[in-house]
């Protein structure tokens, strides 16, 4: 495995597929009908192997109200802005939070033992959280929804020609996502562990952030392939409130097949807590910065049977947990279904089309959706949006917009994309989607994407579009 995509998924991370046809077969298997074909047919596993695995919980997709609660309870309101006082207002933002201010008492980042690296111990973490937050009370309020999203990529150029200009226009998607729910970003472009290259990089980043972000509870990772395609759609996080990590997978394919595609590791959430710490350290003991990482991928192997290649992967290793220490971990591990909080491009980039129609027949339909409004306020846009979503279902078959569309086997930066498609339909479907997306960032600035295929071109919006 070169280390030329530093921060992604495994090259075929999302299991590959020789043929449209091969895909249908599948799609086609109830998936309780799985357990009794695997075994069977020698031939259907090599099939299987090569074909994407549909979703049986999101093949019936069911309402969910603790989506649509959430998205009418989002963080705390803003406090009021006051001119007159410009020396406190300015040492706030506008929700209030105390930037300008580190009291001088003694906390954890004093104690000279208390390192980032992933070599160096952690104990009593959400204490030493607590305490900070104590010292910190502006944070205080809003903190167990508080959200920092962390991404990245690697160092140097990218081999692919448009693999920048790709990974410029991911990086834009995700601040446009973060800007609209006030999220905080970090984009991490250096190995913190030298040793730790590729899907590895990812869990020492995920780490320095949740140290340098007390003031956090999740610390969300996106890999740098993935795009927001739905900009209104917000975390189910009440949904969390019992786990401290939450992955896209699907339980029957990690605890009966237990396939190595069982979830994708590109998306995680994970609480910043002692937990995660202690989870983080038995995960990264599979990584390459360890004697034994080539005694992982053998053991990984004979675990996964379907694993592609030799080397100990980040993913496997999440599947490995799973399966072997459940009982350890297993318990506060969400595996979300029930949505795309990640979705394989090439099942979604048919849909975006009828998606868009569906939206504008709702949009022509209804006048205060088609309000205009400053960006600020979208999030009550994307509550009211959710009266009309009820019918539409979530993840795979639904008419909702996908919330996370990843290019899983593209590999946009070294462009060494998986054998079974070509590099043009990956960078033509990446052009769809971000201007899909786009184009909900854009309705609040006037402009839209006529030709989602067509970056380049916007047009402006007449009042009261698209009536
Ligand atoms: C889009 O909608 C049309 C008309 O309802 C339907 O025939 C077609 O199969 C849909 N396409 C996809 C990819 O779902």
């Amino acid at each position: 495995m070169k280390s030329t995509e530093l921060f992604q998924s495994p090259f075929s991370g999302q299991p590959s597929r020789t043929t449209g046809g091969g895909r249908r077969s599948s799609l086609s298997i109830a998936s309780d009908a799985f357990v009794f074909f695997s075994g069977a047919v020698a031939a259907l596993l090599l099939v299987w192997t090569f074909s994407t695995f549909s979703n049986p919980q999101t093949t019936q997709p069911q309402p969910n109200p603790n989506l649509i609660t959430h998205a009418s309870n989002p963080k705390p309101e803003p406090k009021p802005f006051l001119p007159s006082v410009s020396d406190d207002v300015c040492a706030k933002n506008f929700d209030g939070l105390n930037f300008q201010q580190d009291p001088p008492d003694p906390n954890f980042y004093d104690d000279p033992t208390f390192g980032y690296t992933i070599d160096t111990k952690i104990t009593n973490w959400d204490e030493k959280r607590k305490e900070w937050l104590k010292q910190h009370p502006s944070f205080g309020s809003g903190a167990e929804e508080r959200v920092v999203m962390v991404s990245g990529s690697q160092s140097g150029p990218c081999t692919n020609p448009i693999g920048d200009h790709l990974l410029l226009r991911f990086y834009k998607n995700k601040v446009d996502y973060c800007r609209r729910h006030g999220y905080d970003i970090v984009y991490n472009q250096v190995l913190l562990h030298p040793q730790m290259h590729t899907f590895w990089a990812k869990i020492p980043a995920v780490r320095a952030v949740m140290l340098a972000h007390p003031e956090a509870e999740w610390i969300w990772w996106v890999d740098s392939d993935a795009a927001f395609t739905d900009m209104d759609f917000q975390l189910p996080l009440q949904r969390y409130k019992n786990h401290n990590f939450v992955v896209h997978g699907w339980p029957k394919l990690i605890y009966e097949k237990k396939s190595w595609t069982s979830l994708n590791a590109g998306v995680f959430l994970i609480r910043n807590s002692q937990w995660a710490l202690d989870f983080m350290d038995v995960w990264s003991g599979m990584g390459p910065q360890t004697p034994n990482y080539e005694k992982w991928g053998e053991v990984l192997r004979e675990t996964c049977k379907d694993k592609a290649f030799p080397e100990s992967d980040d993913q496997t290793g999440l599947v490995y947990l799973l399966l072997k220490e459940k009982e350890k971990w297993g318990d506060k591990v969400y595996v979300e279904g029930e949505y795309y909080f990640e979705g394989y491009w090439l099942e979604i980039v048919e849909t975006l089309d009828n998606i868009t129609e569906k939206y504008n027949n709702i949009e022509r339909g209804v006048r205060r959706l088609r309000r205009r409004h400053g960006e600020k306020v979208s999030e009550s846009y994307g509550a009211l949006w959710e009266e009309y979503l009820k019918d539409a279902g979530y993840g795979k078959f639904s008419w909702r917009r996908p919330f996370i569309t990843h290019f899983t086997g593209c590999q946009p930066c070294s462009g060494k994309h998986n054998q079974m498609y070509s590099g043009q339909s990956c960078w033509d479907a990446m052009r769809k989607v971000l201007n899909f997306a786009d184009n909900q960032v854009l309705r609040n600035y006037g402009f839209v994407h006529r030709d989602l295929l067509d970056s380049g071109s916007v047009s402006p919006l007449p009042f009261d579009y698209p009536a």
